[in-house]
């Protein structure tokens, strides 16, 4: 945390609101979201590609952090939205942002979401398999529709990252295999279809990327295409969408790039390559999901109870964990934590900061050093802001936290903390009649 972020209480501040001030009013846990963070990460993108004077879109991928809220502010910030659901689709529209700024991806889109995207005016389709070209080929002649299409190509690329969230290496799930030729064959089908716009092409070479390397390679390799295509067939690629993936520093042992940087970098090697081959520079579209909320978001727990482990550790158990936040469990993630109600404390051991799941595995933090704690005091564990609350489950019927955007002192309820009755809501008695 930055030294101004500490209050004359002593208090941790997120957006000039005293935590512990919002964890009595809101309860915990719960996430809070620094928005004018998410806002000057977007600005930052935005700049380096009007300082390299390219055409461009920011394309926020809400699989990262979705509500409604959200939609909204990014909305404002005139960035394009990347969705991969009905689900995000329906309520990205339903608050008011644009189906046209919308691009639409997944490896296994269902006919009745396709013909949601086309009817509702979408953007853009991620073409990413066979089927689905054939598929939407159907809907297009069944509705009468046009649409603009960019196809999904799998690059070759592996990313030093978790292995569960890699996806450009050749052996994946996504996108239109490269050596073997299937995405020039795709390129064929789609210049025969006149219902489909041919844009561009996507990669994306998987996520919390640290080195530069497999971007580089990844910009080269869709330009190479590119001139291959035009050269072949006189195709000329209007976009080339180079994906998300921008690593963020979760603890004080990460030393990533600036997102931005990575996106310099990138632009500067596609314009490179393109007057290398003497191919106009497509607009260059990015999807960065979790470097726009991941340092933006803190989760705000009460302490509870604790165990010490003579002679091996000590347990100091929150009122969250997994259902809030799995990547722990899951990735192995790491995250650092703050005394919210005295971050400035010097600290006097190191603990196993646990959830409140019945798991063992359910541990937000191993090895945190932390000043002597006591039950009722708030720990605020940082850049929590991605892939938290888009993964959350109702693990051991716990409700889903609330979330708070924070701003210039300002704190604004956007979503509310889910009620066992919500979820009571879905059933129906043992002889099936209502609950
Ligand atoms: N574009 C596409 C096509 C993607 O598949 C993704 C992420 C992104 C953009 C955004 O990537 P980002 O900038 O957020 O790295 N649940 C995992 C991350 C899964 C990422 C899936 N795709 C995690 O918690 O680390």
């Amino acid at each position: 945390i930055e030294n101004n972020q500490i209050n004359s209480a002593g208090h941790l501040t997120i957006g000039g609101c005293d935590a512990v001030e919002l964890a009595n009013e809101f309860g915990t846990p719960v996430l809070v979201y620094d928005t004018a963070a998410i806002k000057t990460q977007i600005r930052h993108f935005q700049e380096v590609f009007t300082q390299n004077d390219v055409d461009y879109a920011v394309c926020y991928a809400s699989k990262a952090f979705a509500n409604t809220a959200m939609y909204q502010l990014v909305n404002q910030m005139d960035c394009h939205i990347d969705v991969v659901s009905e689900g995000e689709m329906k309520m990205a529209m339903h608050a008011g942002f644009p189906a046209s700024r919308m691009t639409f991806h997944g490896n296994n889109k269902s006919a009745e979401e396709l013909r949601l995207a086309v009817t509702s005016g979408i953007g853009v389709i991620a073409l990413d398999n066979f089927h689905e070209i054939q598929l939407l080929s159907q809907i297009l002649e069944e509705t009468n529709q046009q649409v603009d299409v960019i196809l999904r190509i799998t690059p070759g690329i592996s990313a030093h990252t978790h292995e569960y969230i890699q996806t450009g290496q050749v052996d994946s799930k996504f996108g239109f295999d490269l050596e073997s030729g299937q995405a020039e064959e795709a390129l064929q089908l789609v210049l025969k279809e006149e219902r489909m716009n041919m844009l561009g092409v996507h990669a994306h070479i998987g996520s919390q990327i640290f080195e530069l390397a497999g971007f580089e390679g990844e910009g080269e390799k869709l330009v190479d295409l590119a001139a291959s295509w035009e050269k072949k067939y006189g195709y000329q690629t209007k976009v080339l969408n180079v994906g998300g993936g921008f690593g963020i520093r979760y603890t004080s042992d990460d030393r990533p790039l600036a997102p931005q940087d990575f996106v310099n970098t990138i632009i500067k090697t596609i314009k490179a390559r393109t007057s290398e081959l003497g191919i106009a520079t497509p607009a260059i579209w990015i999807e960065p999901g979790r470097s726009i909320v991941g340092p933006a978001g803190y989760s705000l727990y009460t302490v509870g109870s604790r165990k010490d482990v003579p002679g091996i550790r000590s347990y100091l158990a929150v009122d969250g964990g997994m259902g809030d936040n799995i990547r722990p469990a899951l990735y192995d993630a790491k995250y650092e934590a703050v005394l919210a109600n005295n971050p400035a404390a010097e600290a006097v051991e190191t603990v196993h900061v646990a959830g409140k799941f019945c798991e063992s595995g359910d541990i937000l933090i191993q090895e945190q050093a932390l000043p002597a704690t006591k039950p009722g005091d708030i720990l605020a564990v940082l850049n929590t802001g991605a892939y938290g609350y888009s993964m959350a489950s109702n693990y051991n019927l716990n409700p889903k936290p609330a979330i708070v955007f924070a701003e210039n002192g300002k704190a604004t309820l956007v979503t509310r903390r889910e009620r066992i009755e919500d979820l009571e809501a879905l059933d129906f008695n043992l002889d099936g009649s209502s609950n």
